[in-house]
């Protein structure tokens, strides 16, 4: 399989501060748990769905490829994953030796519950030859079976490296997987129905009843969404121009959004973003598609959660040897293919 070696030199490591933290009960917090986190010599992580208050002081915040590229490196013996439990999972397979704590371990994915490794071995059996790729969000079980994991800001890349003629098992996202066979024009995928209810909930519809009432917007959509496909045929059709509508990993909304002209762009995607997208341009208003998109996992980290997880060192986070060894190649390939999303301090 063609990949690129991974370099410690694509990504950078800044040097956190506490600058957005400006109420003084928040900054007497936030100083608490940067102490702890000293003390503990832990560095927290925090995806960019999490709530304000952990995304401002945590360490390093970002998309789930930068957060796996920044916990295979950090020098600290801890990691404080504020996210969900895969994402947990892959900073433990990265960095075997570190512990790794989550600050609720019941903070799962309605998207990697949708295939097992049983399920995935029993598709395989029915494709010999195939390559499996499988969306980081699943269990490390799952990245056991598999050959080359993606995220969703590397999916079409990943792909694109696997010779065109041997066929693809493309897992458990069915609307990434659908972005990726657009972009990919590949004929020889077969992709999981498997689906993220934050994101399928964000429809079509809505979208279209936006784009109408707000006809200069521009538009960032996550491929996970169940609109992702209806945005693409909004686009083709001439409803939205193509060119205001972007197709867009978290972190590749930040990117985009640094350089926005756009008065406004309709987000669709889980309501957490808007933190990051509105820190990073204070003149573009930046409005949610849905609401209601909100992942009630990522929102089972709280504040006090995260302060009890670097006073006790719980729920901490663990995957047999074994399996571990086994995710790892396919986790390893990921993070060297892709150019990598910023990550805010
Ligand atoms: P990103 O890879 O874009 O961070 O998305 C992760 C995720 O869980 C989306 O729901
Ligand atoms: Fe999983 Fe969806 Fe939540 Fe992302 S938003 S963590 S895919 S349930």
């Amino acid at each position: 399989m063609n990949v690129r070696l991974f370099t410690k030199a694509q990504f950078r490591i800044g040097t956190p501060s506490l600058a957005d933290v400006t109420s003084p009960v928040d900054k007497e917090w936030a100083n608490r748990i940067r102490a702890l986190a000293a003390e503990k010599d832990a560095v927290i992580l925090a995806h960019n769905y999490q709530v304000p208050e952990i995304q401002d002081v945590a360490h390093h915040v970002g998309d789930s490829l930068a957060l796996s590229r920044i916990a295979a490196t950090v020098p600290e013996s801890t990691i404080v994953f504020c996210g969900v439990h895969f994402m947990a999972e892959t900073a433990k397979i990265l960095s075997y030796d570190k512990t790794i704590i989550i600050p609720d371990e019941r903070a799962g994915c309605s998207l990697a519950d949708t295939i097992t490794a049983d399920q995935l071995r029993e598709w395989k059996a029915q494709h010999p030859g195939a390559v499996v790729v499988s969306y980081v969000n699943t269990t490390a079980a799952v990245k056991a079976e598999t050959d080359i994991c993606c995220t969703s800001s590397n999916a079409v890349e990943v792909v694109q490296s696997i010779p065109a003629d041997v066929p693809v098992l493309f897992c458990p996202d069915q609307f990434l997987g659908a972005h990726v066979q657009r972009m990919t024009k590949r004929d020889n995928m077969h992709i999981w129905m498997g689906e993220c209810h934050v994101h399928a909930g964000i429809n079509g519809s809505e979208l279209k009843a936006m784009v109408a009432a707000e006809p200069d917007a521009e538009l960032f959509v996550h491929p996970e969404c169940g609109c992702a496909t209806s945005a693409m045929y909004l686009a083709s059709e001439g409803v939205v121009p193509a060119e205001r509508t972007h197709i867009l990993s978290t972190g590749g909304m930040l990117d985009a959004a640094r350089t926005t002209k756009a008065k406004k762009v309709l987000v669709a995607t889980e309501t957490g973003m808007l933190h990051q997208l509105r820190k990073v341009n204070v003149t573009t208003v930046f409005e949610p598609v849905n609401r209601a998109a909100v992942c009630k996992y990522m929102k089972m980290i709280t504040p006090e959660k995260l302060e009890h997880a670097l006073v006790h060192g719980t729920d901490v986070v663990d995957v047999p040897r074994d399996i571990a060894d086994r995710a790892r190649l396919s986790v390893e390939r990921m993070i060297a293919i892709g150019t990598p999303s910023r990550v805010g301090e």
